[in-house]
């Protein structure tokens, strides 16, 4: 599979996809249009074996589906997991397709992937969805809202392009795919181990297995919808509203049928005065940093400040962001930094911000280095907040 010039460390974000670099990809293509990279990301071994696929296809916290193209696209069959042993020990005569959303969520060597294509800002990254198909499958012609790479885990797999859809796009009567009625194929590819597409958000693409046992690996981004952010924002902001401050009459038009201009002026001042930096970034922090599964358990064995100092003091192995977390930080006005986790905003106390902006850009430190990071009690004591919720743990590596 390729070597380009990536680092070695698997938590580095990629330098380059193939032979181009990322600066180059994202001035060029990033949100613009399509791109078959060949050999776009090098991958020594598969990401997850194809029985631990399935096994979490199994468990109840995991979302997935399973797609049978059983004759005419309008009765393609949808399995929703959890799915049983029996799901898969059928003989079925049509072409398959298991998918399993949010695999970083649960495998490290997945959340290791997915940390390759933080050139990205990390809030950006939504999860890696990783699909199983049988030679002929695929989930049929449609677009996403958001921007993705797909990458060919194992097999072969033939990708179509099409045009750039909108919510105007007719779709096929199908009560649980939204599958478009016109495709325009504009590109075609196929796909070997290690190949990557990029597709921007709301362009038209359809992918068939060329092979059994064709395993893809979707790197799926978020990016709100202005709607959500309306709505979050409000809601957001009306938390810390108290219930008593009303809109205070400004006079009275002279027609009692009317709304007067004035009343429409008080609103908005109240709600221009809303949009501060402060507020707008203490919303967006935690917004942005929602856990994908908020019901998981992250729970992690509790440690006391005398345990963080004997793991230091031995100087052995890693401190990793745990499997599905999200975390990121502003600065604000005064210079203080905040850092959002999981949808939570955590003052972070002046001494403690070297370690917090370390752990949130890189998401792994070797223990050996985490020493002048800790020097304060504060950032101890900030570790050992993050570790105790589950949000970091020690590995060996
Ligand atoms: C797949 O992996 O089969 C579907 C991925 C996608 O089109 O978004
Ligand atoms: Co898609």
């Amino acid at each position: 599979m390729s070597s380009s010039s990536n680092h070695d460390h698997p938590l580095i974000p990629l330098s380059h996809l193939g032979d181009l670099s990322v600066t180059e990809f994202l001035s060029d293509y990033w949100q613009k249009k399509p791109v078959c990279i060949r050999n776009g990301v090098a991958f020594q071994e598969a990401l997850i074996a194809v029985d631990e696929l399935a096994g979490l296809a199994l468990e109840p916290e995991v979302e997935s589906r399973l797609i049978e193209n059983k004759g005419d696209v309008k009765d393609w069959q949808v399995i929703h997991g959890p799915l049983v042993e029996a799901d898969f020990n059928k003989e079925r005569d049509f072409p398959w397709t298991l998918l399993v959303q949010g695999v970083d969520c649960f495998v490290p060597q997945v959340h290791d992937f997915l940390a390759k294509f933080r050139f990205v800002p990390s809030w950006r990254l939504d999860d890696i969805m990783i699909s199983y198909a049988t030679q002929g499958a695929g989930v049929g012609a449609h677009f996403d809202r958001y921007d993705v790479f797909l990458i060919q885990g194992e097999g072969q797999r033939q990708w179509q392009i099409g045009q750039a859809c909108s919510e105007n796009s007719a779709l096929m009567a199908h009560d649980q795919l939204c599958l478009l009625q016109n495709f325009d194929v504009h590109q075609e590819f196929i796909l070997n181990p290690g190949d990557l597409l990029y597709i921007p958000p709301l362009i038209a693409h359809k992918g068939v297995a060329m092979s059994d046992a064709c395993v893809t690996y979707s790197v799926g981004f978020r990016s709100p919808s202005y709607g959500d952010v309306l709505a979050s924002f409000a809601d957001e902001r009306s938390t810390d509203i108290s219930a008593d401050l009303r809109l205070k009459d400004q006079g009275f038009a002279s027609k009692s049928g009317e709304i007067s201009a004035m009343d429409i002026a008080a609103l908005m001042q109240f709600m221009q005065a809303q949009i501060t930096p402060e507020n707008v970034a203490q919303w967006f922090g935690k917004h942005s940093t929602e856990a994908k599964y908020p019901a998981l358990d992250m729970s992690e064995e509790a440690m006391d400040q005398a345990e963080l100092e004997a793991i230091i003091k031995d100087g052995y192995g890693v401190l990793r962001v745990s499997e599905g977390v999200r975390l990121a930080y502003t600065w604000q006005g005064d210079g203080g930094l905040t850092l959002f986790v999981q949808g939570e905003a955590l003052p972070c106390p002046p001494d403690a911000t070297v370690f917090i902006e370390a752990i949130a850009n890189q998401w792994v430190l070797e223990v050996e280095d985490i020493v002048p990071l800790l020097a304060h009690d504060a950032a101890k004591a900030m570790l050992l907040i993050l570790h105790n919720q589950g949000y970091l743990y020690f590995a060996d590596e």
